[in-house]
C-alpha cells in the first residue's frame, strides 16, 4: 500500500490535538506528518508517534516541496477561507473542520456512515460538519431511510470544548470564581441560549448551521428543520434533545431495533435502570449514544431522541480522520485519483 503524507493545521489547538490522539490510534499508512500552526507556536514541540515534531508557522509556502496529500485543517473559518485554496491549488486534499466552506455547493460536507459517496465529488476541499449536526445525523439518516422524516425540532446542550481552548478554559475560570474572558456571561452554574453570532432572523449562527447542514448532509432540502442551541456548563460531551416526526407510521421496538444497528450508533435506553446516554460517560468514545426513546404522543408519527456524543472526538477529529480513511481508500481502489 503507497504512504501518504499528512498535513495538520491548527495541530495545537483543542481540535488539533485531537487530531494527533485520533491519527495515532487509527494508525492510517502515513510516511510523514507535518503540524503547523500560528507564528506564535512555531518551534514547539509535541510528542507524537512515538516522535518529537516541531510545530512549523502556517504561511504561503509552508505547504511547498513536502508532497502532502491531505491536510486537516482546524484552525478557524477565517484561517481555512484563506489557506484551505492554496493548500488545494498545490493538489493537497483539505479536509476544513471549521465552517468556512460547508455551505459552498462546490465542497461536499461529509459524516462518513451517513454520505460517504459524497466525497468522490470532492473538488480539492471536503468539510467536516458541525459539531451538534453530525452526532444529530448519524442518529437520523437510518430513521430517515426507514421512516421518511417530515419535521425535526433540535434543542442542545453544548459543551464548553466546542468554543477551543477558550470556552473550556472560562468554565475553569468559572469555577474559580473568575469573571469569563470568551463568552459574554459566566457559563459556571450557568446556561447560555447563544452559540455563535444572532442572526437577523432570530436564530443563532449555530442554529442555522444546524438546519442547512442537516439537509446537505442527508441530502433532502424539503426536511423542515427548527434549532435551539445552548451552551452549558459541561468540559466535554454535547447532549441533544431530537423530536422527529415521520411520514410513515412506527413500530418503536423495530425503531429501537433500526437504531440499534445503525452504523456509529449505540443505544443506552433502559431507563427502568437509570440507564440513559450522559456526557461524562460518553467522552473519548467515538461513537453516537442514543436513549430515552419514546414515542411523541402529541403528533400521529414522532418520536423523541437524546443523542450524546464527544464533541472533540465525533463531532470534530474523529469523524475529520474518517473521512480522511474513505479517501484514502477511494484513492487505494482506484475510485478517485
Ligand atoms: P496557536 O496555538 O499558534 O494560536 P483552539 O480552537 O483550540 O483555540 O485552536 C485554534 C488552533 O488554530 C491553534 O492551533 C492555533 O494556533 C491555530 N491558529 C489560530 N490562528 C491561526 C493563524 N492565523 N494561523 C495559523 N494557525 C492559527
Amino acid at each position: 500500500m503507497k504512504k501518504y503524507n499528512i498535513a495538520i493545521v491548527g495541530a495545537t489547538g483543542m481540535v488539533g490535538r485531537k487530531f494527533l490522539q485520533v491519527l495515532e490510534e487509527r494508525q492510517l499508512p502515513v510516511e510523514n506528518y507535518y503540524l503547523f500552526a500560528s507564528a506564535r507556536s512555531a518551534g514547539t514541540k509535541i510528542p507524537f508517534m512515538g516522535r518529537e515534531y516541531t510545530v512549523e508557522e502556517l504561511n504561503e509556502t509552508c505547504f511547498d516541496g513536502k508532497d502532502i496529500h491531505i491536510a486537516l485543517f482546524s484552525a478557524g473559518a477565517g484561517v481555512s477561507l484563506k489557506y484551505a485554496p492554496i493548500a488545494a491549488s498545490k493538489n493537497i486534499v483539505v479536509i476544513d473542520n471549521s465552517s468556512a466552506w460547508r455551505m459552498d455547493e462546490n465542497v461536499p460536507l461529509v459524516v462518513p456512515e451517513v454520505n460517504p459517496q459524497d466525497i468522490l465529488k470532492h473538488k480539492g476541499i471536503i468539510a467536516n460538519p458541525n459539531c451538534s449536526t453530525i452526532q444529530a445525523v448519524v442518529a437520523l439518516k437510518p430513521l430517515h431511510d426507514r421512516y421518511k422524516i417530515k419535521r425535526i425540532v433540535y434543542s442542545t446542550y453544548q459543551a464548553v470544548s466546542g468554543a477551543g481552548m477558550a470556552g473550556y478554559t472560562d468554565l475553569e475560570r468559572g469555577i474559580q470564581g473568575e469573571p469569563p474572558q470568551k463568552f459574554p456571561h459566566p457559563i459556571f452554574a450557568n446556561c447560555l441560549p447563544h452559540i455563535d453570532v444572532f442572526l437577523e432572523n432570530g436564530y443563532t449562527k449555530e442554529e442555522m448551521k444546524m438546519i442547512q447542514e442537516t439537509k446537505k448532509i442527508m441530502g433532502d432540502q424539503s426536511l423542515r428543520i427548527t434549532a435551539t442551541t445552548v451552551r452549558v456548563p459541561v468540559f466535554h460531551g454535547h447532549s441533544e434533545s431530537i423530536n422527529v416526526e415521520f411520514e410513515k407510521d412506527f413500530d418503536l421496538n423495530e425503531l429501537k431495533q433500526v437504531l440499534a444497528n445503525a452504523p456509529g450508533v449505540v443505544l443506552v435506553d433502559d431507563p427502568a435502570s437509570n440507564c440513559y446516554p450522559m456526557p461524562i460517560y460518553t467522552q473519548d468514545k467515538d461513537e453516537v449514544f442514543v436513549g430515552r426513546i419514546r414515542r411523541d404522543e402529541s403528533v400521529d408519527s414522532g418520536v423523541n431522541l437524546w443523542v450524546v456524543a464527544d464533541n472533540v472526538r465525533k463531532g470534530a477529529a474523529t469523524n475529520t480522520v474518517q473521512i480522511a480513511q474513505r479517501l484514502i481508500s477511494y484513492w487505494e481502489d482506484g475510485e478517485l485519483e
